[in-house]
């Protein structure tokens, strides 16, 4: 649905965002996680049309943001939650709502059972004609998230949807999140969070003005850090760990009584060596299989070590 090839740009002297290659596909949510200015935010106003690339390509839905009758058609595609709320404070959430539905030519039959469905699911029906400035600041958060819906696009575009919310507002807006994933729908997800990227993302992409990874979560931590398997032992003896190095193992160390092993294929090896040690004589309290955690990988990138 969204693909982008070596997407650049400059801002006079400064570099925002560095050849971005990456795509999103129908159904999926692609978390792009990255610190303080690391050409999130310029990224997904690229992607939406809101100001032009310096070079590079990127389509959404088919259509090029380089194609001036492509880029009326990317803006329905698109829902855009932006970084500031940017709702009209003195009008209801309903008006709000209603204002930007007919801003994107929606049916008004299709706009006010968009909204009633949209504010019933996102517990904001019962203050529906309340003044958006009497809300809360994760309730505007919520109308936003509507707002970014009530025209049906096939993409909903987030940009750091729950920054500066507390910790019970947050929560709610990621399982807002995740509901929509469950519906299928196609989600771009600009986040500094680690946790919410992990959670929500079925691929994460690292960006720090270049895009350092991209991949599954869990892919990512075993790119990076490989995986190790650790066998705890009753008793780690001469005879047990003579058996182990029989198997030709990679890699592995002994410390105390856990043997820890690096292994080119787990799922295979980590059986027949777990035999070899009941073999032996050992007794095997627990195996374990770990890796870096995202929060390594993430720290590695980005402080670049
Ligand atoms: N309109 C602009 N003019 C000049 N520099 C900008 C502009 N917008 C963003 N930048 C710079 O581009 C870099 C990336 O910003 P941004 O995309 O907002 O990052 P993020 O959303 O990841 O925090 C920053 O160094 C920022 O200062
Ligand atoms: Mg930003």
């Amino acid at each position: 649905m969204i693909a982008t090839e070596n997407l650049t740009r400059k801002f006079e002297g400064l570099t925002a965002v560095d050849g971005l290659s990456f795509h999103v596909d129908r159904g999926e949510v692609f978390g792009l996680l990255g610190p303080n200015g690391a050409g999130k935010t310029t990224t997904i106003r690229m992607i939406c049309c809101l100001i032009g690339k310096t070079s590079g390509k990127a389509t959404v839905g088919g259509f090029s943001i380089d194609d001036p009758d492509g880029t009326m058609s990317i803006r329905k595609l698109i829902g855009l939650v932006p970084d500031n709320v940017g709702l009209y404070e003195f009008y209801s959430a309903y008006k709000n709502l209603m204002y930007f539905g007919r801003l994107y030519e929606t049916p008004e039959s299709r706009i006010t059972s968009n909204i009633e469905f949209l504010m019933k699911k996102l517990d904001l029906w019962n203050r529906k004609d309340d003044p958006v400035s009497t809300y809360s600041k994760g309730m505007k958060q919520k109308v936003a998230i509507a707002r970014a819906l009530v025209h049906d696009p096939e993409i909903l575009v987030m940009d750091e949807p729950t920054a500066n919310l507390d910790p019970e507002a947050a929560r709610t807006i990621r399982d807002t999140i995740l509901d929509l994933k469950k519906e299928g729908r196609t989600i771009l997800l600009n986040t500094h969070n680690l946790d919410e990227a992990q959670r929500l993302s079925d691929t994460i992409g690292i960006l720090k003005t270049k895009l350092l990874a991209v991949g599954k979560p869990q892919n990512l931590e075993h790119a990076i850090y490989g995986r190790s398997t650790v066998i705890q032992l009753e008793s780690a003896g001469d005879k047990v760990v003579q058996a182990v190095r029989d198997m030709n193992p990679r890699k592995f160390t002994v410390e105390g009584n856990a043997i820890t092993l690096e292994l080119e294929v787990p799922e295979k090896e980590t059986p027949l060596i777990v035999s070899a040690i009941v073999a032996a004589g050992g007794k095997i309290k627990s195996v374990n299989e770990t890796t870096g955690s995202l929060e390594d990988v993430y720290l590695k990138l980005v402080r670049g070590e």
